[in-house]
């Protein structure tokens, strides 16, 4: 399982109100009790925070807000220490506008970076993420050309076509690599390579950010180059791609023949509504689309740029069964700081609303304990906390054992014992309307999970004898299965143990 730490919203050592480095080193006891294997750091690099950190000024430094290259070492060394391992944030599609290379490419048309960054005298009809009433394209007045910027002005687009670009930013990656991570998640990957006549999008998509389209074959090649370069570090280090093309057989695509991305994001899932017919579609097709190029799939409920599933879901018992979900899927699940704890989207009031896609609901602070300050070393963070920190947080959840925070650690448990969970095949079984059932298998060993979209009880008839390993809503674990499953209940079934 990879865990996502958003470091703003996650912990606060230095008392400025935002999360910090040393404060996601004070909570390392958490996510190894946990049972995490992996965590991804959002990015923590020099950045004006235009988009909080995924404009980069600097990819090989700390952003003094977060702490220090020092800090980051410490942080690495201890993680590694634990046995989890540590992929941070990579945004190679775009830099900040204060980035030294972009300073240098609008001062002049004749400047030596000029072509590291995408500059055209007319403008297609692109439109840029968060307000797609804007062009993806700025008016640079000093030089009297346009800029591309797939996500705010303050982001221009990196020219990957220039191999210029290409080395220095493997040069990012060789430094952080040298440094001991373990990989990195690539942001917005589908958007480096670019068609080089720059059409316009087809009228019945004009008015969707580009972001979500650019799906250029260009990026392939320059996805084998970057998967060559990971791959001869010791270890596995691995790319995770954010490739937020809402088609799975898009997404299938960047994983190449096992020569491009390790793992790559499909997000139709997250997107899903909460019904069962909807899942089992989305699940088949990462069967159809995955398994012929022995990809390995992902799973991902939330994360920071989406409304929490607790909140979008509707229900507590909801989330608890999408939690079964999550972890009993064929592939590797990514937990999003705080999902284990049931969290809720934050209410955040006008006045404190700071992010420019309006995502600040799922970035509150993480409330550690029931004290004033959660365990926040200021008394006011950057954020509102989310409903209900007194009960919801994580002290009080490790020492209640109905809590969510306690299925999601008996899931991780049950995960860690069974080979079928974490690797085996996955099989749909029959099921009636509004439940998803479904086998896993590996070397003899097996799971069977049954989860009701729906909010009432109903019978689900399982051949064999099976004991309930683990219950969304924690009733009935360590008895005989009986056919039946609750309102909003998930149940991962063990076979039965003769005598
Ligand atoms: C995807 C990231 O997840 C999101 O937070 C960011 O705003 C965009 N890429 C642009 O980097």
């Amino acid at each position: 399982m990879v865990y996502q730490i958003y470091p703003r919203s996650f912990a606060d050592a230095d008392g400025d109100g935002v999360g910090d480095l040393k404060g996601i080193r004070r909570h390392l006891d958490h996510l190894t009790w946990l049972g995490v294997d992996a965590v991804w750091l959002s990015p923590f690099f020099r950045s004006p925070m235009a988009d909080f950190g995924y404009d980069v000024a600097d990819y090989c430094d700390v952003d003094p807000l977060f702490g220090t290259l020092v800090d980051f070492d410490s942080l690495l060394a201890e993680a590694h220490d634990r046995g989890l391992r540590v992929l941070i944030d990579w945004v190679p599609n775009h830099t900040s506008d204060q980035h030294p290379w972009f300073q240098e490419s609008r001062s002049s048309r004749f400047s030596a970076k000029r072509d590291w960054y995408v500059w055209r005298d007319r403008p297609n009809n692109w439109k840029a993420a968060f307000d797609e009433t804007q062009s993806a394209w700025t008016w640079d007045e000093t030089t009297g050309q346009y800029y591309l910027h797939l996500f705010l002005p303050e982001q221009p687009d990196l020219n990957w076509a220039n191999p210029e670009v290409v080395e220095a930013m493997h040069g990012v990656l060789r430094f952080w690599l040298d440094r001991g991570v373990d990989g990195f998640r690539v942001d917005v990957v589908h958007g480096l390579g670019k068609d080089p006549n720059f059409p316009d999008a087809p009228p019945q998509t004009a008015d969707r950010a580009w972001s979500g389209q650019n799906d250029h074959e260009s990026t392939h090649a320059i996805l084998r180059d970057l998967r060559r370069l990971v791959d001869a570090y010791p270890g596995d280090r691995v790319l995770v791609g954010e490739v937020y093309l809402l088609s799975t057989r898009q997404v299938a695509a960047y994983y190449g023949h096992g020569d491009e991305l390790h793992l790559a994001f499909n997000f139709p899932p997250l997107f899903a509504p909460w019904e069962s017919a909807a899942w089992r579609e989305n699940v088949d097709q990462v069967v159809k689309e995955l398994d012929p190029r022995g990809a390995w799939p992902t799973w991902v409920l939330s994360n920071h740029d989406n409304s929490r599933h607790r909140t979008r879901y509707g229900s507590e018992a909801r989330a608890r069964a999408a939690a079964v979900l999550l972890l009993t899927l064929r592939g590797t699940p990514f937990v999003y700081a705080g999902e284990e704890l049931g969290l809720e989207e934050a209410w955040v009031p006008p006045e404190r609303q700071v992010d420019p896609g309006g995502r600040d609901g799922c970035r509150a602070p993480i409330p550690w304990d029931a004290s004033s300050g959660h365990g926040w070393a200021g008394e006011d963070p950057w954020l509102p906390w989310p409903p209900e920190p007194d009960a919801r947080n994580a002290a009080a959840q490790r020492e209640d054992e109905d809590s969510v925070l306690q299925l999601y650690w008996r899931l991780l448990a049950a995960r860690l014992e069974s080979v079928a969970l974490r690797l085996g095949s996955w099989t749909a079984l029959p099921s009636p309307p509004g439940v998803l059932a479904y086998e896993r298998e590996a070397e003899h060993d097996r799971r069977t999970v049954l989860v009701n979209y729906a909010d009432d009880t109903v019978e689900v008839y399982v051949a064999g004898s099976w004991t309930i390993r683990v219950a969304s809503d924690g009733h009935g674990e360590g008895r005989g299965y009986e056919g039946i499953l609750g309102p909003s209940q998930a149940l991962v079934l063990m076979p039965t143990v003769p005598g």
